[in-house]
């Protein structure tokens, strides 16, 4: 039996031992050359039991590869790329570039136009408590309106004070900012929210949506109107767009409005909701109402990329499907 282990070493010794490429091309021939030291092994495993063919088979071809490589390498050393089996002058692999996530694109432009109305850009956690996302925004445990957020709780750990929740819509981020700052301000939260909804082609049950909130002391509805209209005119410029203002309610405002936008003669789709922030919110942030009034809107980010670029089911932008991500 053949010892292979021995062979090894010694092929290995040898390889390292070399000092010039004709003393390696004599090895590469000794040990793997037509009538090499392996290749004979190998030559001989037709004589062998199946049992002995299979181990001692694949002992020596993993040896081979090996005593291939070492030589390779030292054939690079001596500068012979040739030897070493690489073909300079081969074209190389051509890397594909990749680009942002159509959302992305979105969320940035909404950035760049409300900075350029002298808007902040704020953040908040995705993962929330029952308080920011609901009770502090008027909405207690009973309001029935809580039903309009199906909400992802999270399984209590002993001990929890508070019950954990996977934010139903940017809002909360309202009531977090207004704790520690003062107005006059404006800012806007774009972020990620998520609801236990079933999903079709305008709703998704993981979004996008960006706040908007502006508390002053003389802030009214004609300034949300105003800044709205500015947003819609920047971001759809070029396009033929029109847009709609109707009366709605959201227990954290009033009153509340809707604003609906469509391609000229197209359907109608819902793209935010908004209002005059309501008293009891300022006074879970500890403002005084009678002193300071303001707006707040939420709008659907990936409602925005629908219309924008004219995409028929939003769920298209989760899907991954790269013959869609491609032409943006
Ligand atoms: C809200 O989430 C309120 N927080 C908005 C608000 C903020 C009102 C401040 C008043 C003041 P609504 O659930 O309607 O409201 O969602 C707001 C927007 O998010 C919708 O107009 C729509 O554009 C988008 N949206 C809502 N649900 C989905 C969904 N399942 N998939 C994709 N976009 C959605």
């Amino acid at each position: 039996m053949v010892n292979l282990d021995v062979i090894e070493k010694k092929a290995l010794r040898e390889i390292k031992d070399v000092s010039d490429k004709e003393q390696l091309e004599a090895l590469r021939i000794k040990y793997l050359g037509r009538k090499g030291e392996l290749t004979l092994i190998l030559r001989s495993l037709k004589d062998l039991s199946s049992q002995e063919k299979k181990t001692l088979g694949s002992k020596s071809n993993a040896l081979k590869e090996k005593l291939q490589e070492a030589i390779d390498e030292r054939f690079l050393e001596f500068g012979d790329e040739k030897s070493a089996g690489i073909d300079i002058t081969r074209p190389g692999h051509k890397i594909e570039r990749g680009h942002v996530h159509p959302l992305t694109l979105i969320e940035r432009e909404v950035r760049r136009i409300f900075t350029s109305l002298n808007f902040s850009v704020v953040e908040g956690p995705e993962l929330e408590n029952e308080f920011y996302n609901f009770d502090a925004l008027n909405l207690p445990e009973w309001h029935p309106a809580r039903e309009a957020w199906d909400t992802f709780w999270i399984k209590p750990k002993k001990g929890d004070k508070e019950r954990l929740l996977l934010r139903t819509h940017t809002s909360p981020v309202q009531i977090r900012y207004m704790e520690t700052h003062e107005p006059p301000f404006q800012i806007i939260v774009p972020g990620r929210v998520f609801r236990y909804e079933a999903t079709d082609a305008t709703h998704g049950d993981n979004f996008y949506q960006f706040e908007g909130l502006m508390v002053g002391k003389n802030v009214s509805l004609a300034n949300f109107k105003y800044v709205i209209t500015k947003f819609f005119e920047e971001f759809f410029r070029g396009q033929d767009i029109e847009f709609r203002f109707r009366p709605s309610y959201f227990p954290f405002v009033e009153p509340g409005v809707e604003v609906d936008v469509r391609f000229k003669g197209g359907d109608w789709l819902e793209m935010l909701g908004a209002g005059m922030i309501h008293p009891h919110v300022f006074e879970s942030s500890r403002y005084n109402p009678r002193e300071y009034q303001g707006f707040a809107f939420g709008v659907g980010i990936d409602r925005l990329a629908m219309i924008k670029y004219k995409i028929p089911d939003v769920r298209m932008l989760y899907s991954g499907d790269l013959r869609f991500i491609k032409q943006f």
